[in-house]
């Protein structure tokens, strides 16, 4: 029951309400009850529950701040900051390497949205504020703060990043007001109601009990999971010509309801190849078929040393932990679990080795930007994957996932992902594009060309593509000829570095055509790059500053700041690797 005063207030406020303003109240207070976030003194009736109008009148001052790889967590702050201002509350939006770190220590609220990349470690872009807050000198004792952390659960530091900060901030001094909520990678159903959350648990004066609460968010309807397709390869072929030092691999799948945009990528978790894990079996002199629990999951010896645990390449972390069940002095460095069952044996081999199972990560899954268009190739999802190649001693090896997709036969059975990639998008149909991606890079630009073409866009094309040489790397010439025939590629520049006695790169032709690209820029284009993060993407963008530089008669850090300029307007777009 409310007091009459309450009721007043609460009948004029629904009387003057709209029907969409009723339907969100509804749910605010739903959520709010559901959740368990109200604090103790005010979970029971007369006591005042908040609000969202008190909720929100008390955050009067924002800062959201993100830190992100490939623009889910900046796109997911981005929404925030919109939310926030609607609400009337003063946000200040930033990235944490744009963000002046002497800000900090001055700040009253903060949410942070970070996610997580490599092996649970914070994107590059925020390195430099993962540092600065796990420096003990660092006194946030006036801010109050939360963080919402994404990540991929596939991954055995799930959301490390946002974990570590979360911490670090509280060890500074600053009061954790909401309690740290890890997203998977399908966040996007549950971002709305943490901030509702969020907001209201940052308002909340009293001590202590806002900051025990669990931030649970409601389940969107058909579950909390990311969807995991099941797949058959239809076709699989190499791009390179007999004559390459490389090979790339064309593979297509076939998979029903497909729902992925270009720019997106395919996350697979390779199988471990079987001569590994007969190997291990050997070794370890176990029952394959011996039945086990492993990260609350019931499997066979043989199944989880098959698809589930990684064996190869194991992380000094699992290393060490093998050291001390084994009992012995091993190296801290990386190592395959053949190796350590080899070098380093088991006193108590089988039982020893059932605990060895449960300290095994699970095999980290692998990302390919998709090569299809969702328009043009319908139920079918196209990849482009490099071998990836290196040496251990005199001997070559391949890398587990790409060894593994390079070999797999028409007709096998896959399972995927699709990883969403908001920083990665095509822009309105009319803009011009400019697409900069040699290698494996050109893969989404090939799911870019395809899209624009069924959607019949009207804005330019340019491709920048370059590899070692034009008569067996040109990945896809056929069709890249075809789409400058039809005119849906506009311009096409190739660098094919071994060709000539100097070598070539894309970055090079860029350059050669300096004056007509900065033309483009200047009237709108998007600029993409796609492919290795180095050294290819730093040189591309050195080149792309020097290009303004000239071309604007400008200092190269004035050239720079319109560089930044074009990244904090969406239109410098990076997906490498
Ligand atoms: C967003 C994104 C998009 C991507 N798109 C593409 C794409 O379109 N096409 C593509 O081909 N790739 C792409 N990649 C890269 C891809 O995800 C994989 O990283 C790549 O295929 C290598 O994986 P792998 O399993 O073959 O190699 P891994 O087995 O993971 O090995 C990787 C590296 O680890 C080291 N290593 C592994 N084992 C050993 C060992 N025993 N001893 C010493 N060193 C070792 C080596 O340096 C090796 O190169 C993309 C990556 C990202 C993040
Ligand atoms: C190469 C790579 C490594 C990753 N490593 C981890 C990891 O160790 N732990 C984790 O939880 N998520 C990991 N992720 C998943 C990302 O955190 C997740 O996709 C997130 O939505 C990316 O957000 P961003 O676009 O803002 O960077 C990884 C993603 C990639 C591409």
């Amino acid at each position: 029951m409310l007091v009459e005063a309450k009721k007043d207030i609460f009948s004029r406020l629904i009387k003057e309400a709209t029907h969409d303003e009723l339907v969100w109240m509804n749910g605010f207070l739903a959520g709010l009850l559901d959740q368990g976030t109200l604090p103790a003194g005010r979970a029971q009736s007369g006591t005042g529950a908040p609000s969202v109008t008190t909720a929100s009148a008390q955050v009067d001052k924002l800062t959201l701040l993100y830190a992100s790889e490939t623009g889910n967590a900046k796109s997911v702050a981005t929404k925030f900051a919109t939310v926030t201002k609607k609400r009337g509350i003063k946000t200040k939006l930033a990235s944490v390497e744009q963000y002046k770190l002497t800000d900090l220590a001055k700040e009253k609220y903060l949410l942070l949205v970070i996610s997580t990349q490599g092996d649970g470690e914070p994107p590059i872009t925020a390195v430099k504020f993962y540092n600065a807050v796990h420096d003990a000198s660092l006194k946030l004792d006036k801010l109050q703060y939360g963080v919402l952390a994404l990540g991929d659960s596939s991954y055995p530091l799930f959301c490390q990043a946002g974990v570590d900060v979360d911490r670090q901030l509280e060890l500074r001094g600053a009061t954790r007001k909401v309690p740290l909520q890890k997203l998977d990678t399908d966040y996007a159903g549950y971002t709305e109601s943490w901030l509702d959350t969020a907001l209201g648990l940052l308002s909340d004066s009293t001590e202590g009990g806002a900051a025990q609460a669990v931030a649970k968010i409601p389940k969107p309807a058909g579950g909390s999971h990311k969807k995991i397709y099941d797949g058959t390869v239809i076709t699989n072929f190499n791009l390179n010509d007999r004559d390459s030092a490389k090979r790339t691999h064309h593979i297509e799948i076939e998979a029903e309801d497909l729902a992925y945009a270009p720019g997106d990528a395919l996350g697979i978790v390779p199988p471990n190849p079987t001569p590994v894990v007969e190997e291990v079996l050997a070794l370890a002199e176990i029952d394959a078929q011996q039945s086990i629990e492993w990260r609350d999951q019931k499997y066979t010896v043989k199944e989880l040393l098959a698809i589930k645990a990684q064996l190869l390449y194991l992380p000094e972390r699992v290393v060490r932990k093998y050291a001390e069940i084994a009992g012995q002095e091993i190296p801290d460095t990386r190592m395959s679990l053949v190796d350590l069952l080899r070098i380093y044996p088991l006193k108590n081999n089988q039982e020893d080795f059932l605990q060895v199972l449960q300290i095994l990560e699970p095999i980290a899954p692998r990302l390919y930007s998709i090569s299809s268009s969702p328009e043009a190739h319908g139920d079918e999802i196209h990849i482009t994957v490099a071998r990836d190649q290196f040496y251990v001693g005199e001997k070559q090896e391949s890398g587990l996932c790409s060894g593994y997709l390079l070999d797999v036969p028409v007709d096998t059975k896959l399972q995927f992902y699709i990883h969403p990639n908001k920083g990665f998008k095509l822009p309105p149909d009319d803009k011009d594009v400019i697409m900069i991606g040699p290698g494996t890079g050109v893969a989404p630009f090939r799911s870019f060309l395809f899209e624009r073409d069924a959607a019949g866009a009207e804005g330019r094309n340019w491709l920048f593509f370059g590899d070692q040489h034009i008569s067996s790397d040109f990945l896809y010439q056929t069709e890249i000829q075809s789409f400058l025939e039809t005119g849906v590629l506009t311009e096409f520049n190739g660098a094919f570095s071994r060709d000539q006695e100097n070598k070539v790169y894309v970055q090079d032709k860029m350059r050669e055509r300096g004056a007509e690209l900065f033309e483009w820029l200047e009237s709108g284009a998007f600029i993409y790059i796609c492919g290795a993060k180095e050294p290819m993407s730093f040189d591309v963008e050195k080149a792309l500053t020097e290009i303004i530089a000239t071309q604007k008669e400008l200092s190269f850090t004035e050239a720079g700041k319109y560089l930044d300029a074009l990244k904090e307007e969406g239109r410098l777009l990076k997906d490498v690797y």
